[in-house]
């Protein structure tokens, strides 16, 4: 018999892994599948990159970065990011951005000042959270924590195509070179690193395509 929760536990999957791993499409298509709502947390370090690089502040300077994240109006409506009610959801997928938000996710008093941001977004009927400390930081509780993983050339591959698609130009030599950096960085800093949950199940998807991904995904919820 499933097992019951209190009704203050609203479920949460949280779906961590390095850059391009695949967790944005799988999180997204396994929260739409359960109806749950959806925290893609890395859109919330873009989108604080992307307000820094506006307003001038430097990647180094981590008190100014976590003054700017307490003043930012952030929404999402319909899976489009908006910064002080504009789109900017095409803007916060460049390469540059990206990278810029892996520079400033370093500082601990940034990652401190998107914590409450982050836990908002757990309403029932459940949700699916994707990004890097996920079921070690934001969600130690979740109710499943997934920690997906794929080759980095494979993961360049999926990057280049992506970026083709989105009109941005790519390169797959840059790009590998870009993730093996980013790889580094975001498991190597002190404040919350890229690591699995001890609790978290692995699921490398280099040879998946999304829809096992996601099955797999679904069959662990429904054993939890
Ligand atoms: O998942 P992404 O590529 O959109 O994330 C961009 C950067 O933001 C990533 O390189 C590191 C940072 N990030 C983080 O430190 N913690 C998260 N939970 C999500 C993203």
């Amino acid at each position: 018999m499933k097992h019951i929760r209190p009704f203050h536990q609203t479920p949460v999957i949280t779906i961590d892994g390095p850059t391009a791993s695949g967790k944005g499409t799988v999180a997204a298509v396994v929260a739409a599948t359960l109806g749950f709502h959806l925290l893609d947390s890395g859109a919330l370090y873009r989108l604080t990159a992307l307000a820094s690089a506006r307003y001038n502040i430097e990647p180094d300077d981590g008190d100014a970065l976590a003054e700017l994240v307490a003043d930012l109006h952030i929404t999402f409506r319909e899976g489009l990011a908006q910064l002080d009610g504009v789109d900017v959801s095409t803007e916060i997928r460049a390469e540059e951005i990206g990278n810029r938000a892996s520079a400033i996710a370093v500082h601990a008093q940034v990652r401190t000042a998107l914590i409450a941001r982050q836990r908002a977004f757990r309403k029932p009927p459940g949700l699916v959270a994707d990004g890097r400390d996920m079921g070690t930081v934001i969600f130690p509780d979740a109710t499943l924590k997934v920690f997906l993983t794929a080759s980095v050339e494979a993961r360049a591959a999926r990057r280049h195509k992506q970026l083709i698609q989105k009109g941005f130009s790519a390169n797959m030599e840059d790009l590998l070179r870009d993730l093996r950096e980013r790889d580094a960085r975001d498991s190597n800093r002190v404040a919350a690193p890229l690591k699995p949950a001890a609790d978290a199940k692995t699921l490398d998807t280099s040879g998946l395509s999304v829809d096992q991904a996601v099955d797999q995904i679904i069959g662990w919820f429904h054993l939890v």
